[in-house]
């Protein structure tokens, strides 16, 4: 790889997230340029245990994976893959890649258990893995309570079981507890990785999760 284009590439990074974090700002629902930056060091972090994948197209589909959610602020509805393709033709990047990238924006994100968006790519997969991690461990238990009172849900109700979202609709429509979230969505996560060392960072998490849930209930009791 020459110089000129190594630099190049290091600058349509540069540029991506200055463009992310403006678009993204201090988003109250758990997808702030934060969580961006998190999966997108999530990601990297992967891609360097795992061998042959193109961390050029992770990063690039790192940073603009959630950029669909900047919609809700001024009210134009593009899904992601298409604000992401625009933003890189912006900068001149190779077709190819621009598709490439698209393609793991639109799939990446999680639909309920009923549904699965499955990764076609190597590169999609370590997206998605990324992801995924920042929704379990302690970032996962914070961003699930954030979001439980952007979202004026309780914080935990005894009397209603979790429930088993079939469809995507399904799920995107549950007004659920945040409780009950772990156990419709975060506590299936370690299971739904895709790469060795995804697994192994997950499992981690998860552990730390399943302690802090036993810890909750206890308390919830007044032990
Ligand atoms: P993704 O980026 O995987 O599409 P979501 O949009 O489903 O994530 O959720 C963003 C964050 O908000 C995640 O940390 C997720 O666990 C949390 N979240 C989503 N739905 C709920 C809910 N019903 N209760 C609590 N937290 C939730
Ligand atoms: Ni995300």
């Amino acid at each position: 790889m020459t110089k000129k284009s190594m630099m190049n590439k290091q600058n349509i990074i540069e540029q991506t997230k200055q463009f992310v974090r403006e678009k993204l700002g201090g988003e109250g629902s758990g997808h702030d340029w934060w969580h961006v930056l998190r999966v997108y060091n999530n990601a990297v972090n992967i891609a360097n245990d795992e061998k042959d994948a193109d961390i050029f197209i992770i990063e690039l589909a790192a940073l603009l994976h959630d950029i669909a959610d900047w919609k809700f602020h001024d009210g134009n509805h593009h899904k992601g893959g298409e604000v992401a393709a625009n933003w890189l033709k912006t900068l001149s990047v190779d077709g190819a890649i621009i598709n490439r990238v698209a393609d793991i924006v639109n799939t990446v994100s999680f639909k309920g258990l009923g549904e699965k968006s499955i990764m076609q790519t190597l590169e999609g997969k370590i997206v998605q893995d990324a992801d995924r991690l920042d929704a379990i461990g302690a970032i996962g238990i914070g961003r699930a309570f954030a979001y439980g009172g952007y979202a004026k849900r309780e914080m935990y109700n005894p009397e209603e079981k979790p429930m088993e979202h079939k469809t995507f609709d399904e799920y995107k429509k549950s007004k659920s507890n945040t409780i009950n979230h772990f156990h419709e969505k975060l506590l299936h996560l370690k299971g739904l990785m895709n790469t060795e060392s995804g697994k192994k960072r997950a499992l981690k998490r998860h552990q730390f999760m399943s302690r802090f849930l036993n810890e909750f209930h206890n308390e919830w009791e007044g032990l």
